[in-house]
């Protein structure tokens, strides 16, 4: 049996809308194991941030249940969620939500420093593959958006986390630098043994999934 590492069982979510409730998820079942590699799929506005953001912990669920390592998250305090993040969690998102003031190198390494890790052959593994090896003393704002995604892949998977939320990684990106992108991010997730749940828009990003999930009305199809 392959570890689960993520589970929803009849997970609900909705939002304030005015004086009514607008239902995002509804009664949501779906379980990742190590080692998939899932796009998820939907038009704009179906809940699919919303659903990263629930298994990362910046949204929480109305009611079903939700376990994350093996444990029910649900439950979880403020504490364990940040220690689950830290550990266990890589998160690419449109944007690159690098940390501005600061250039590569100390952007990747400060991932580690959270976790009380050193640099290892594994971050020399990563910044050669991801190409960024000439650029580390840059500060990130000077950099490209293709190069500025690299560096964010590399600070995703510096820990070797679990699992890996990507939100439109290459959404920011031209079609060459997004499939670049695309390439580094598989290969380097299964190097690193790293289950990925990845949204995107593009059929050609989605066809680098092993699984497909389809997000619509609340729904999930796969
Ligand atoms: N924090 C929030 N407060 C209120 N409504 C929200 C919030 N987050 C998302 N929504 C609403 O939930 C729906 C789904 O949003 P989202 O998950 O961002 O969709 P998608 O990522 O599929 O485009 C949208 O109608 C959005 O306006
Ligand atoms: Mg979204």
């Amino acid at each position: 049996m392959t570890a689960v590492i993520t589970q929803l069982s009849q997970v609900s979510k909705g939002f304030n809308d005015g004086d009514r409730l607008h239902q995002v998820l509804n009664c949501v079942d779906l379980s990742l194991h190590r080692g998939d590699t899932i796009a998820l799929t939907g038009p704009s506005g179906t809940g699919k941030s919303t659903l990263l953001n629930i298994i990362a912990g910046f949204e929480k669920i109305d009611s079903g249940q939700l376990q994350l390592m093996n444990q029910q998250a649900a439950q979880w305090q403020d504490s364990q969620w940040s220690q689950f993040r830290r550990a266990q969690l890589g998160i690419v998102f449109q944007q690159f939500n690098l940390l501005t003031p600061l250039n590569v190198i100390d952007n990747i390494r400060f991932v580690l420093q959270l976790n009380n890790q050193k640099w290892s052959d594994w971050g020399d593994e990563l910044i050669t593959q991801l190409g960024i090896s000439d650029i580390i003393t840059r500060p990130v704002e000077t950099l490209s958006g293709g190069q500025q995604q690299r560096v964010a892949i590399a600070r995703a998977l510096i820990h070797k986390p679990a699992l890996l939320l990507a939100d439109e990684p290459t959404g920011n990106l031209d079609e060459a630098a997004g499939q670049q992108v695309m390439e580094l991010m598989c290969q380097l997730t299964m190097a690193a043994n790293t289950t990925v749940l990845m949204v995107t828009h593009s059929e050609t990003c989605a066809g680098y999934m092993k699984r497909r999930w389809h997000l619509e009305k609340g729904h999930i199809h796969e």
